[in-house]
């Protein structure tokens, strides 16, 4: 682990650090066109801002990163801008084989893969083979063909089929989403200026916080990660209770 700059200390210090982040990746296209650019260009920066802001919650002791790279709304976008985005998520993937030891990030992919390219799945199942051999605290979830309604309605059929199914109760329920095991956001970040949710964890951003910034995906730093965080520790969780 890289050592901790004074930042990463003033962001992770005390108990209040975030468990699950979860972001929804925006900005890509309007970062690429204001440098003249292809929104292509705009999403392969957007990648790399992934791994570094992956790496970033790994050092900070983050367990959980979800990011919402393609939405089930994202096949309506251009031919074009769909493979580019897969072609990424697939380097993404090959260069995780490599370098996943050495990382220390365990990788998960959460949505319907079943419409993904062979290729892509067989990589997916080689990442998800190694990820169950690492001791990581950090796991990073990307979301692909991934939406909240959708995850919704999959889980009360995949309920509903199966013999050994409990009584129907929102902790049940949760067992059959993708995120089964895994604690809730507590943080939701939206950078671009956008304030919208976007069909992305509807059921598990219950009582999770949300932090928006103007800044666009690809500029994002950790002195935006360190803000979200430090605005994050400022709230008031109080879950449906009342102020103590
Ligand atoms: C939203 O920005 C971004 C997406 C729909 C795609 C995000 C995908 C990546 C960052 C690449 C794949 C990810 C990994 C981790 C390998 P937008 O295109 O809607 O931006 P705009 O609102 O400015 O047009």
């Amino acid at each position: 682990m890289a050592k901790a700059t004074e930042q990463q200390k003033t962001a992770g210090q005390g108990t209040v650090l975030p468990r699950h982040i979860a972001i929804i990746m925006d900005g890509n296209g309007r970062w690429a066109q204001k440098r003249g650019l292809p929104r292509t260009a705009g999403h392969a920066a957007g990648a790399e801002t992934f791994r570094r802001i992956a790496r970033y919650c790994r050092d900070l002791g983050v367990e959980y990163l979800t990011v919402y790279a393609f939405s089930t709304e994202n096949w309506k976008r251009s031919a074009q801008e769909v493979s580019a985005i897969m072609g990424l998520l697939k380097k993404y993937l090959e260069e995780a084989i490599e370098k996943m030891r050495r990382e220390n990030v365990r990788i998960r992919v959460l949505g319907d893969t079943s419409v993904l390219s062979p290729d892509i799945r067989a990589l997916i199942a080689r990442v998800e083979a190694i990820d169950e051999t690492l001791t990581t605290h950090t796991q990073a979830n990307l979301c692909v063909n991934y939406g909240g309604r959708d995850e919704i309605v999959r889980a009360v059929r995949a309920w509903e089929s199966d013999p050994a199914h409990g009584e129907l109760t929102e902790n049940e329920l949760s067992k059959y989403l993708y995120t089964a095991g895994m604690p809730d956001p507590d943080l939701v970040i939206r950078p671009s200026g956008e304030q919208r949710i976007s069909n992305f964890l509807l059921w598990q951003s219950a009582y999770a916080e949300f932090y928006f910034t103007d800044t666009l995906w690809p500029d994002f730093t950790e002195k935006d990660m360190d803000a979200a965080i430090l605005a994050y520790r400022s709230r008031d969780r109080r879950y449906g209770g009342v102020k103590k």
